[in-house]
């Protein structure tokens, strides 16, 4: 236990870039199904292009020479339903890359919308992860929400820089839904809207960087947010991977795809007008049917052919996808397009590369004929392929024709336009054999995995350097070192309350000598946590965690966490608060003794005051990044975004080496939430304020049924604290 947390405490010393090794980055990505071959692509919706994009991503990273190990942290999964490598605790992916699967809630497969709950145990995990193989990583970045949402607390435990890509956005999202016709009840209970959003704000508040892939992203997505900063977003796009996407050779034989066309088309050979995309109206399959059916010189001249899913009876899809297919059968007859139009019921992901290839040899063209694309992944892989490409005019689509030159815009609702522009495509030979060649070159220069991590290493070493490295102070000797066991208590109507059982407890921490250490969490300051202690003879921290988890001190000699301070230091800006705080009604700042370096107080009046809601928004508007804390419906503390009394717990646990379910702690109010929270072993006393209720039936909180002093007794008890095999 102690050379793990030697090894951590040097590690966090004051050097920046660690020269002689490597970086390590952990990549964060928790929702759907990981595994390292044969990726289940589409088997959900939790399974899409995002894991495709952080495993390769991790790949290419941990080929740069800077980089010596990147491990990619997802969620493990136990189901007979699903291979078992989901069970497996770490799989190799590619040299210098691991997937490390930490639990996660329960065993079984859960969407990502039923994953909030058990995030904290998450974190948890990952900083055992962190414990277990004695190093932490250089970066930490995040895969949406969720994952952000984890990033935003470890990265602050850990004192290192968070690196955020949402993928997708939650307000984007809802804007989608609610003009859709959702309501936005429904909206709520079926995709956790709220939560999502809220972790988003969390992630880009506490991001060093984001990497967002497109500028249309920036300026129409991240735009929506509190805490949208424009300069600490880097738009590096991803990259396509080029040893699958390539064009054709005269080795190219006779593929899969190739068959199944043949079964659709008269003349397979003639040039193949390729469509790619999901079964989604948006997608706007059916105006290219229309532009393609209405005009005879182009359906003498090429073929059609469809990809939209992969499809088992029509009849029970989902009803968005079945009215796209049924319009597209409709249309098909309605034209009378057989023989020159496939659009084949199956496929296979390995299926898509041979079918860029199979176009390009015919002299073909990929089109995109979406409504909107922010981006257009599948433009880049048939540039990749040689095939020249026509898609909306948005903000995807020119990024890439501006950097490959290799195709056009249209307009995706103008069919007549559309036809013509793809007639000219495929008989302009001279045109074709450019764009088929600017193409690859576009690709091989601006869309690579290599191109992106180059680009990606000088922002994140950025990152690094100015992440001010947390000095820790280290006690010589203290009972923290030595001790297996950690409890933790609230003062305030917690410990204090009723002697009797209080002296009862210090004469059972007394008996475990060095096997269990003891500390106090609270909102009071250090000098009055020291009077109250002495008033009620309380047994004597070895741990005092002060001023709602801002100030950390150890041992008789009350020495300060240093690196604790600095870690609080990260964008607080106290007078900004001030100024910002000042116009509400019902808030009076507390006494000044109460207002700290790390800490800004108000008694709340809850019948005059805004909701807390309310304050947080305003705060963020103002651009100011912080956390609120409210308690006993009377108090405010407005601390540092990364400062709670559970961060704090979390990091003295982890700098003196214990487990988190070796710490039991316990409390009675809304400061308390963060540090109950999680896999630390949790007490809510009886006499519990209000705020405490919505913990009721999480794992690893217990609600005992006595109060105060009894309450810490009786949730020792129940979780055997003090009975585990120890010497008596
Ligand atoms: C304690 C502190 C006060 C704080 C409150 C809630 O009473 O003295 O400043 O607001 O706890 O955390
Ligand atoms: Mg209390």
């Amino acid at each position: 236990m102690i050379s793990g947390s030697t090894k951590i405490l040097k590690k966090s010393g004051n050097s920046s870039l660690p020269k002689k090794h490597g970086l390590y980055i952990q990549l964060i990505s928790i929702h759907g199904l990981i595994r390292a071959e044969n990726l289940e692509l589409g088997r959900d919706a939790d399974t899409g292009g995002q894991i495709k994009y952080v495993l390769e991503l991790a790949t290419a990273l941990a080929q740069h020479k800077d980089v010596e190990r990147v491990d990619v942290l997802t969620r493990q999964i136990f189901s007979t339903k699903l291979d078992p490598v989901y069970a497996t605790p770490i799989e190799p992916l590619s040299p210098g890359v691991n997937i490390v699967r930490l639990p996660c809630g329960p065993k079984r497969y859960l969407r990502k919308e039923a994953l909030w709950a058990h995030l904290d145990s998450f974190s948890d995990a990952a900083l055992q992860h962190v414990k277990k193989i004695g190093r932490i990583p250089d970066l930490i970045h995040s895969h949406y929400a969720d994952a952000g949402y984890v990033a935003s607390s470890i990265s602050s435990l850990l004192s290192v820089p968070m690196v955020h890509t949402g993928h997708s956005l939650g307000r984007v999202k809802r804007e989608r839904l609610l003009e859709k016709g959702l309501r936005e009840r429904n909206i709520e209970t079926q995709y956790a809207m709220t939560q999502r959003i809220e972790a988003e704000e969390m992630a880009l508040d506490n991001a060093a960087a984001i990497i967002a892939s497109t500028n249309q992203e920036v300026e129409e997505q991240y735009q929506l947010y509190d805490n949208y900063t424009p300069k600490r977003i880097s738009v590096i796009p991803p990259g396509v991977d080029l040893t699958l996407f390539s064009p054709p050779t005269e080795h190219d034989t006779d593929t899969n795809i190739k068959r199944e066309l043949s079964r659709f088309l008269k003349n397979p050979d003639k040039p193949m007008i390729l469509a790619i995309s999901r079964a989604d109206p948006r997608k706007n399959i059916a105006t290219l049917i229309k532009a393609y059916g209405e005009n005879e010189q182009l359906r003498d001249k090429a073929n059609l052919v469809i990809i939209a899913g992969n499809r088992d009876d029509i009849v029970a899809m989902e009803k968005t996808s079945r009215r796209v297919l049924q319009e597209l059968l409709y249309l098909i007859d309605y034209y009378d397009l057989h023989g020159s139009i496939a659009y084949p019921k199956k496929h296979s992901s390995e299926d898509i590369p041979d079918l860029y290839r199979l176009a390009a040899t015919s002299k073909g063209v990929f089109i995109n004929p979406a409504l909107t694309e922010p981006f257009g992944l599948t433009l880049l892989e048939a540039a990749a392929s040689g095939l020249p490409i026509i898609a909306p005019n948005d903000g995807g689509p020119r990024d890439i024709l501006r950097h490959c030159k290799n195709g056009v815009v249209i307009d995706p609702l103008d069919s007549k336009k559309m036809s013509a522009q793809i007639l000219k495509t495929i008989t302009d030979h001279k045109t074709w054999q450019q764009w088929s060649k600017n193409g690859i070159l576009g690709v091989a220069q601006y869309y690579t995995w290599k191109g992106h991590v180059d680009n990606y290493i000088e922002v994140v070493k950025d990152c690094i350097s100015k992440h001010q490295q947390a000095t820790r102070t280290v006690v010589a000797k203290s009972k923290l070192a030595i001790a297996e066991r950690l409890l933790i208590c609230d003062i305030d109507n917690t410990l204090i309350g009723d002697r009797a059982a209080l002296s009862q407890l210090t004469n059972q921490l007394k008996r475990m000598g060095d096997k269990v250490a003891f500390g106090v969490a609270t909102g009071r300051t250090i000098q009055s946590t020291l009077r109250e202690l002495k008033k009620w003879d309380a047994p004597i921290p070895d741990v005092f965690i002060t001023s709602v988890g801002s100030e950390i001190r150890y041992g008789s000699r009350l020495t300060e966490d240093l690196g604790w301070q600095q870690h609080n230091d990260y964008r607080w800006k106290p007078k900004e608060v001030y100024n910002a705080m000042r116009d509400f009604n019902g808030l009076k700042l507390q006494h000044s003794g109460e207002q700290r370096r790390h800490k800004i107080s108000f008694n709340v009046d809850p019948k005059k005051a805004p909701k807390i809601r309310e304050i947080r928004q305003h705060l963020r508007q103002c651009g100011i990044h912080v956390k609120l804390i409210y308690s006993h419906e009377a108090y405010l503390d407005i601390l540092p975004i990364r400062t709670s009394k559970g961060t704090a717990v979390r990091h003295v646990a982890m700098k003196w080496g214990f487990p988190l379910d070796q710490v039991l702690v316990v409390g009675d109010s809304g400061n308390d939430e963060e540090m109950l929270s999680g896999n630390t072993l949790g007490v809510v006393v009886s006499n519990h304020s209000p705020e405490l209720k919505k913990l009721r039936g999480r794992d690893h909180i217990y609600f005992a049924e006595n109060e105060y002093a009894k309450g810490v007794l009786e949730g020792i008890k129940h979780y055997r604290f003090l009975d585990k095999n120890t010497a008596q």
